[in-house]
C-alpha cells in the first residue's frame, strides 16, 4: 500500500494513476486546501481502480498515525504542500507550518509506525540562482524565497533522518517545471485564480479565459531574451516516482535526483508550441521581468537514468497537446464540470 499525500493535487493525481496501473494499491492523504475530491473520482474513472481516500491535514499527528497504520502502508510518496513562490514571500509563516511542520509530523508518524520508506517532492528551486548549467545534483543549494526555504529545510531534515538511522529510505526528488496532463484528457493543472505559472496562464489565453499573457521579461541572457526552463511532462514525472520506489526497494539509502528532460524552452518557444498544439492564438505583451526570477534553468537529468532507470519520454508538442486536451475539455477545471 503507498501512501500518498496530497495525491489529490496535479502531480499527486498524474501520479495515482501510474501507481494503480502499476498494480499498487493507493491511500490518499489530502485535506483538498488546493483540490478537489473529483480529481480522485476521474483517477479511478482513467484506471477502472479504487483509490482508498482520507481526508486530513497532514499537521495532524494523531489522525495521521492512525491512518498509516490502518491502511498498512510501505511507503509514503509526500506531495501535500503549499507552492505559491508569491503567497509564501507574504505568508512565510503559513508555509514554514505547513510544509515543515507537517513533513515534521509526517516523519514522526511514519517513524512510530514503522513506515521507513518516503518519496518527497523537492524542487529545482533549491539551487538558487544557477552557478552553472546544466543543473547537477551536486549543485549548491541555495534559495532566494520562504517556499524554496521549505523545501531546503525538508531536504536538510530527511538527510539529517538518514544519519540518524540508516535503515530509512529516502528519495528526494528535484522537480524541475511539470507541465502537461494525462492523454485523457480527464485529469489536469486547475489552478485557483490567477495562475502564477506559464502554461496554465498560456493555456487560459488559449481557451478565451484571459486576454494576453504578460511576458516576464525580454531583455535576459538567452537566445530570444525571454526566461528559460526545463518542463517536463508530469506523467512522465509520475513514473520517475515509480522509479524511485523501485530503486529504494533495493537497499536503505538517501538519495537526491533531478526529474527533468535536460532541455530548456523560452518562454516564446512555449508559446508558439501552444498555439501548434491548440490551434488557437495566444496573444502576449513584454512586461518587466518577475521579481525573483532566473534568466535560465535547465537539469543535468543523467543521475535519474543511471540510479532510476529513468528518462523523461514526452515531448514539447505531447506536453502541449495533452495539457490543451484537458484545459479544452474543462475549460474551468474540475469546478464546473
Ligand atoms: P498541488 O497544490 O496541486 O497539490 C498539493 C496537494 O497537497 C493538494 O491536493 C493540497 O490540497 C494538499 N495539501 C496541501 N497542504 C496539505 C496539508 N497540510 N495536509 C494535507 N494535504 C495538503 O501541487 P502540485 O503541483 O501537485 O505539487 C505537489 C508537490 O510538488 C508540492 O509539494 C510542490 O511543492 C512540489 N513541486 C511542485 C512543482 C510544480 O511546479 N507544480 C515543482 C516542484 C515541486
Ligand atoms: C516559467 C517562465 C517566467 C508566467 C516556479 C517556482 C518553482 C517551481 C516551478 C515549485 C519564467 C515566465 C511565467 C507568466 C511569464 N515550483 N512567465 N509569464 O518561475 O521557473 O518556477 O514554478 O517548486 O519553485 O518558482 O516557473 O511557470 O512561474 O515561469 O513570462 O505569466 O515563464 O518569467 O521565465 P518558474 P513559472
Amino acid at each position: 500500500m503507498i501512501f500518498v499525500t496530497g495525491g489529490a493535487g496535479y502531480i499527486g493525481s498524474h501520479t495515482c494513476v501510474e501507481l494503480l496501473n502499476a498494480g499498487h494499491q493507493v491511500t490518499v492523504f489530502d485535506n483538498f486546501s488546493n483540490s478537489q475530491p473529483e480529481a480522485l473520482h476521474r483517477v479511478e474513472r482513467i484506471t477502472g481502480k479504487r483509490v482508498n481516500l482520507i481526508k486530513g491535514d497532514i499537521r495532524d499527528l494523531p489522525t495521521l498515525q492512525q491512518a498509516l497504520k490502518t491502511c498498512g502502508a510501505q511507503a509514503v510518496i509526500h506531495f501535500a504542500g503549499l507552492k505559491a513562490v508569491g503567497e509564501s514571500v507574504e505568508q512565510p509563516l503559513n508555509y514554514y507550518d505547513n510544509n515543515v511542520m507537517g513533513t515534521l509530523k509526517l516523519l514522526q508518524a511514519m517513524q512510530t509506525c514503522g513506515v521507513k520508506n518516503i518519496v518527497f517532492s523537492s524542487s529545482a528551486t533549491v539551487y538558487g540562482d544557477p552557478q552553472r548549467l546544466p543543473l547537477t545534483e551536486d549543485h549548491p543549494l541555495s534559495t532566494t524565497n520562504p517556499y524554496g526555504q521549505t523545501k531546503l529545510v525538508i531536504e536538510h531534515m530527511l538527510r539529517d533522518l538518514y544519519h540518524s538511522d540508516v535503515s530509512w529510505r529516502i528519495g528526494i526528488l528535484r522537480y524541475f517545471n511539470p507541465v502537461g496532463a494525462h492523454a485523457s484528457g480527464l485529469i489536469g493543472e486547475d489552478p485557483q485564480g490567477t495562475p502564477n505559472n506559464l502554461l496554465p496562464f498560456i493555456a487560459q489565453v488559449a481557451v478565451g479565459r484571459r486576454e494576453f499573457l504578460n511576458v516576464w521579461g525580454n531583455d535576459y541572457d538567452t537566445p530570444d531574451g525571454t526566461g528559460v526552463r526545463d518542463y517536463i511532462h508530469v506523467v512522465d514525472l509520475a513514473h520517475g516516482h515509480l522509479a524511485a520506489l523501485r530503486r529504494l526497494q533495493i537497499q536503505p539509502q538517501c538519495i537526491a535526483v533531478n526529474l527533468g528532460t535536460g532541455i530548456g524552452y523560452s518562454v516564446l518557444d512555449m508559446v508558439r508550441a501552444f498555439e501548434k498544439a491548440s490551434g488557437k492564438p495566444v496573444a502576449y505583451k513584454f512586461s518587466p521581468r518577475r521579481a525573483g526570477d532566473i534568466a535560465s534553468c535547465f537539469a543535468d537529468a543523467s543521475l535519474a537514468h543511471q540510479l532510476l532507470g529513468w528518462q523523461s519520454e514526452r515531448d514539447l508538442a505531447t506536453m502541449c497537446q495533452d495539457a490543451w486536451r484537458w484545459q479544452s475539455n474543462y475549460p474551468m477545471g474540475y469546478a464546473k464540470v
